[in-house]
């Protein structure tokens, strides 16, 4: 490539400088990590989470870049709330990122309707709610916009037990492509992220008990689980110009998960 080539491309450092982003559950795991490379690019932050004491620290380590908010993604009037203090404080809004979840688990025969409620508003009904919202603020701002709504492999993969948050997370992904299709006449581009396995306290129990963990890492060809920044760069790219024709589709971060499921029969060969 010639150097004018570099130059119609620029790698640039600070995708972010003078935006404003939201990042739901920014005060752990990938949401946290999204929230602090997006401040290192010039951004700043509205950071959305039920955990107060964890926004505070985050506050804490980013300094004035970030805005911590309380409020409860399952609730619409509290995200309302949230994205008119955005509005307020930044008077723009150009990335949203939807990382907020957790889950229930259960088997099908057993598991109470109320467990089935809790996991799909949060990992599902959520991410109708805050894009909504964000959504609305980006249209009156009207300079374009970009969603990242994180679902998980388990929209892809069923999890034994996880019903409820598989069937929520496949959801997440169509209603991505729902809100890209609707979305376009407003300049503003949605797409979903799959993370496979990341090492966050979401799945402390696995990665703490070791013949759990290893059971995981056979299936991942990359040989480990991701790291929250190893799902957060593919985020940024999405939510940055650099992904400006992308819209309504989905990026799998696995490590190579889903494409490891038929049988090594090498191992046979001794
Ligand atoms: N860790 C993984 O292996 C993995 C894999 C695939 C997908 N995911 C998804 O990535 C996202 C982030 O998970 P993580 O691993 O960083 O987990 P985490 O537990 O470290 O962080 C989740 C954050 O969401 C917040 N939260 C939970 N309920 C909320 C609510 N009702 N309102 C507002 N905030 C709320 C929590 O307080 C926490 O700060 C989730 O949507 C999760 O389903 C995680």
């Amino acid at each position: 490539m010639s150097r004018s080539n570099f130059e119609e491309f620029p790698l640039s450092t600070a995708r972010f400088d003078g935006r404003a982003a939201v990042v739901t559950g920014a005060a752990s795991g990938i949401g946290s990590a999204i929230a602090t490379a997006l401040v290192a690019e010039g951004a700043r932050v509205a950071g959305f989470d039920i955990d107060e004491a964890g926004l505070r620290k985050k506050a804490a380590e980013l300094g004035d870049a970030f805005l911590p908010i309380t409020a409860d993604v399952t609730v619409e009037a509290q995200i309302e709330a949230g994205i008119a203090t955005v509005a307020a404080t930044f008077g723009r809004l150009d990335a949203a990122l939807n990382v907020a979840g957790g889950s229930r688990i259960g088997a099908i025969t057993d598991l109470a309707e109320s467990d089935w409620d809790f996991t799909v508003d949060l990992v599902q009904k959520s991410v109708f709610l805050c894009t909504k919202h964000e959504a609305r603020l980006m249209r009156d701002f009207a300079n374009g916009g970009a969603i990242v709504n994180i679902s998980s492999l388990d929209g892809r993969i069923p999890m034994p037990g996880g019903s409820p948050y598989a069937t929520g997370k496949a959801g997440v992904v169509m209603f991505s492509k729902n809100a890209a299709l609707e979305l376009a006449q407003h300049r503003i581009r949605v797409n979903s992220v799959l993370p496979g396995l990341v090492d966050t306290p979401l799945v402390a129990a696995i990665m703490g008990y070791e013949p759990a963990k290893q059971m995981f890492l056979e299936r991942i060809p990359l040989g480990t689980a991701a790291t929250p920044e190893q799902v957060a760069g593919p985020c940024l790219f999405l939510a940055s110009d650099d992904a400006s024709y992308i819209t309504g589709t989905e990026l799998v971060v696995d490590g190579g998960w889903e494409i490891s499921n038929f049988p090594n029969l090498a191992k046979l060969a001794g």
